[in-house]
């Protein structure tokens, strides 16, 4: 009897398999850095709080910052949905990043440009929140997945 490995049980410890986890390690890693860059960023603008044209230019540097932190986190997204689809985990975990940093921009927007302060309180833990996920999935992508069977 022919045994049918399912696609999330398949290549487990396969050397492409630690290849593409390798570079979603790297991807989500970089992302991970980016986020932590915001706080610096973030801290800076807050440091020229008065001083408008330096606060300015920090927090331009703070919207950049989350514009190559949402690439790095739609890049890695887009990676394990193509090439590691047999990691829910980590599929899932990317997207919910992606998602999660679009928000938080939305918000840093609504901030800036609408001057609704009140949602500070909320972007500041969701950047948090936002860490523990970045730092939790290259870690897990370290993980190889289970191992094939039959
Ligand atoms: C600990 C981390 C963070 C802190 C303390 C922080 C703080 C802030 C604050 C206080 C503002 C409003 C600035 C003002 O009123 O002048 C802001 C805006 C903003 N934040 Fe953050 N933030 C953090 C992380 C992030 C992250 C992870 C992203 C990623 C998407 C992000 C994206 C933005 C954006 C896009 C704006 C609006 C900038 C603009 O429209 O020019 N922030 N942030």
């Amino acid at each position: 009897m022919t045994s049918t490995a399912s696609p999330r049980t398949q290549p487990a410890s396969s050397g492409r398999d630690a290849g593409s986890r390798r570079v979603f390690t790297a991807l989500t890693g970089l992302a991970a850095l980016a986020i932590l860059l915001q706080g610096l960023w973030a801290g800076m603008f807050l440091e020229h709080d008065g001083e408008r044209d330096a606060a300015e230019s920090w927090i331009e540097v703070h919207a950049t910052g989350g514009e190559v932190a949402i690439g790095l986190a739609a890049l890695a997204a887009i990676w394990a949905i193509v090439r590691l689809r047999y990691r829910r985990d980590l599929v899932i975990g990317a997207v919910v990043l992606t998602v999660l940093l679009v928000l938080e921009a939305y918000i840093g927007g609504l901030i800036v440009d609408d001057g609704k302060d009140s949602l500070t309180p909320l972007h500041i833990p969701l950047a948090l929140l936002l860490m523990a996920v970045a730092v939790w999935l290259p870690v897990r992508a370290g993980r190889a997945g289970e191992p094939a069977r039959g």
